[in-house]
């Protein structure tokens, strides 16, 4: 997939440095060629030495390194490559990144450069969190610097919590998703996924059997298209896939929000099962269950309708817009009737009845209506499914 690319990757000073030896492994193994610069803290953790002999290429430490500025200045060397990765990106070079300082040869290079940047952030916890970084952050993201990672868990500090730098096999992804040269590089597509979680107290909510494959399934095929895709999911059972930008959230209420959030999108696939309605003011503290009370009533509100509300946007409405429709009865009749008035350009009609074992499982058959008619597929994988509508999507935005 990396064939005839190269990555200049610059490795911060991080513990985390070690697994960059392992992702220039494993973007040479899939094609990829690596330039790798060292700033001086990341000479601390691993040396030139390893990343060279990985690479099979020099490695560049020094911005005053008169051979290199003859043979290749920073600023050519900045321009070279089809994509900068930072990994691990450190609060420190994060901070730099965000302030323009261009102090040292890792800082000059970012500076310098005109190609698409991606950040794996590595940090402790409380250093990820504190407002200093957060607002380098957000700045990085204004700046329309990609990120992967960071993830939660155990940290080499002995603390827990968002921090670590995204594992080798993720931020490949996120590389192949940002420079394969698919069909749909450079397209910006919105995928909605999951159900969604209705809170009725803190501890107890309405859901839905959606288990969120169908809609990963999407995504991956869209990303491997090329195309850069926000992963809008609620709580699924399934993982979230690696290579799109996952923003996770739990109610219809915050999906419409991160969808309105994630635009402008040339596409938006909504396979997200969302909850018709929610409680209205669902309790604070935990409802008790009092001896020889009746149960308590729930009353409930409608959800907004979220590929309503986008198919019918007056301005910035996404060019194409796909929706889906789980039907038990009068599946194709229903679902192009669905598609009229809900203001969508496709409408992905499946058969949810119990026996076709659908929902849930591992396969999917389903009808395509557009405003020329009903096309139906057959039964095939949900990978399938969605790799065939990948397809149409780069066919439709041409
Ligand atoms: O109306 P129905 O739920 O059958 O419509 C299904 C389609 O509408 C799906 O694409 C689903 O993601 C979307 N939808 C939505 N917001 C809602 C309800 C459904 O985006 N509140």
């Amino acid at each position: 997939m990396l064939q005839g690319k190269r990555i200049l990757l610059i490795i911060g000073g991080g513990i985390a440095a070690y697994k960059s030896l392992e992702l220039i492994r494993l973007i040479r193994r899939d094609g990829g060629a690596v330039t790798p610069v060292l700033t001086k803290s990341a000479e601390q953790f691993v040396t030139p030495l390893s990343a060279s002999a990985l690479a099979g290429d020099k490695v560049f430490t020094h911005l005053f390194d008169l051979t290199d500025e003859a043979e290749m200045g920073h600023i050519e060397l900045s321009r070279s490559a089809d994509l900068v990765v930072v990994a691990p990106a450190t609060a420190d070079l994060m901070a730099k990144m965000a302030g323009g300082h261009a102090n040292d040869l890792a800082s000059t290079l970012l500076l310098a450069t005109d190609t698409p940047v991606l950040v794996a952030p590595s940090m402790n916890v409380r250093m990820w969190l504190h407002p200093a970084n957060q607002r380098n952050v957000s700045m990085l993201a204004q700046d329309g610097i990609r990120r992967v990672g960071p993830d939660e868990g155990d940290m080499a500090c002995g603390e827990f919590g968002p921090g670590r730098m995204a594992e080798p096999t993720a931020i490949l992804a996120a590389i192949q998703a940002m420079i394969s040269d698919g069909p749909l590089s450079g397209r910006h597509v919105l995928v909605t996924s999951g159900p969604t979680h209705e809170p009725i107290d803190p501890v107890r909510y309405l859901a839905n059997r959606s288990s969120g494959q169908q809609g990963n399934a999407i995504a991956s095929a869209l990303a491997a298209l090329g195309a850069r895709v926000t992963f809008i999911t609620g709580p699924a059972s399934a993982a979230a896939p690696l290579g799109v930008d996952v923003v996770p959230v739990q109610t219809a209420v915050e999906m419409l929000e991160a969808v309105k959030a994630a635009m402008p999108a040339d596409a938006a696939v909504f396979a997200a099962a969302v909850a018709d309605w929610r409680v209205t003011d669902a309790a604070s503290g935990k409802i008790k269950k009092a001896a020889g009370s009746p149960p308590p009533s729930l009353s409930l509100a409608e959800n907004p309708d979220i590929l309503a509300t986008v198919a019918q946007m007056e301005t910035g409405r996404p060019r194409l817009v796909v929706g889906f429709a789980a039907e038990t009865d009068d599946v194709i009749e229903n679902a192009t009737q669905k598609r009229t008035r809900k203001g969508c350009d496709w409408i992905v009609a499946n058969d949810v009845s119990p026996e076709t074992g659908i929902m849930g499982g591992q396969e999917n058959a389903v009808t395509v209506i557009d405003e020329t008619g009903a096309e139906s597929w057959p039964r095939t994988s949900k990978e399938d499914v969605a790799r065939k509508l990948a397809e149409r999507i780069a066919a439709a935005l041409g």
